[in-house]
């Protein structure tokens, strides 16, 4: 632990405080979206749903959530996810108290990341929302360089979905002998290593996880698209694929499977054609989202799907 400006005191979220941490998790998000953008329902009324947060990224990466304190009434103010890689840091789910904000909460946190990536020499990531201008002012003035723009679609009950068929590939779950491929993709496409969240998705420890493949006819892993479930929670990713028809192909099999047609999934607004069979299959924009990066980091190749769990692109 360590006392900061501002009467802060930074620390690990251990066991004891995950239901602390999803409370304010919940809290934060159903303040600022209700306050700036009008849905406090966005995010439901139960803050119960929230415990997969600390508790998935606790399997994930053990002691990768710092916590923020007052210094004087020991209150959890911040919380702070990020996930140590061999070739960069990401900084996951950021969250301040609403009665906190603007305290410079939030920044003591991510400063303290950004310290540990400085002393490994590696760059750090994250995916922002592009509609939460304190999100986004706190990101870039600390350095962060705004990159790639992802839209976060939905398909409306009734609206279809996009077609299931996979061409000529072949599409199954994942399995275990898979992964050793599905990392040689990703440090391919996108030079990042995630050979870990690879192995946590694959292993899928609490049931939660999930995983598909798309080979091309003569055996070529072509792409994957993980999904994540628990209680009424869906979500798509994280994926990487070779080109928008095998996106396109991962994406309309998940979505086709049985209560999994309303999940939001996030894709880059520059897959133009991938985004234009989406609309034209009925899916809407829900919200915008933004690739940041702090340090050295370069143009990623294919079609990158990525998701708040793991956050850890
Ligand atoms: C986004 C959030 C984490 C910010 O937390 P916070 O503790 O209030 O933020 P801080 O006070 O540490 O820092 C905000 C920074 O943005 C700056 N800022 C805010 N609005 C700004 C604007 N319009 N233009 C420029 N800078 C702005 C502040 O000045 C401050 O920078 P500084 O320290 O250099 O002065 C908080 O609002 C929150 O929890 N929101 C809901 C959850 C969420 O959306 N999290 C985001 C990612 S998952």
């Amino acid at each position: 632990m360590s006392e900061g400006a501002g009467g802060l005191v930074l620390g690990r979220l251990g066991p004891e405080g995950r239901d602390e941490g999803a409370r304010l998790i919940h809290a934060a998000l159903r303040a600022w979206y209700g306050q700036h953008l009008n849905q406090p329902e966005r995010f439901g009324a139960a803050w119960e749903p929230f415990r997969i947060f600390p508790e998935e990224y606790a399997a994930l990466d053990p002691g990768g959530a710092l916590t923020a304190r007052d210094a004087r009434t020991g209150q959890l103010v911040g919380l702070c996810f990020y996930h140590p890689r061999p070739s960069h840091f990401s900084v996951g789910i950021v969250a301040t108290a609403p009665e906190a904000g603007g305290r410079g909460v939030a920044r003591a946190m991510v400063e303290a990341v950004l310290a540990l990536a400085d002393a490994a020499d590696l760059p750090v990531r994250l995916v922002s929302s592009l509609m939460n201008l304190d999100s986004f002012s706190l990101y870039t003035r600390l350095g962060f360089v705004p990159g790639a723009i992802f839209q976060d679609l939905q398909f409306p009950e009734g609206a279809g979905l996009p077609p299931a068929a996979v061409g000529e590939g072949s599409l199954r779950a994942a399995e275990a002998g898979d992964l050793e491929e599905l990392a040689a993709l990703e440090r391919e496409l996108t030079g990042l290593e995630r050979g870990q969240d690879l192995a946590f998705l694959l292993g899928n420890a609490s049931g939660c996880w999930g995983c598909l493949v798309l080979r091309a006819p003569g055996g070529e892993l072509v792409g994957y698209l993980g999904c994540f479930q628990s209680g009424e929670t869906r979500m798509l990713g994280p994926g990487l694929m070779r080109d928008e028809g095998a996106a396109l192909a991962l994406l309309g099999a998940q979505l086709s499977a049985p209560g999994w047609g309303r999940a939001v999934f996030l894709v880059p607004s520059r897959s133009a054609g991938l985004v234009a069979a989406l609309y034209g299959a009925g899916a809407r924009n829900v919200e915008l989202h933004v690739a940041q990066v702090r340090g050295r980091g370069r143009e990623v190749g294919g079609v990158v799907i990525p998701t708040f769990l793991p956050e850890s692109g």
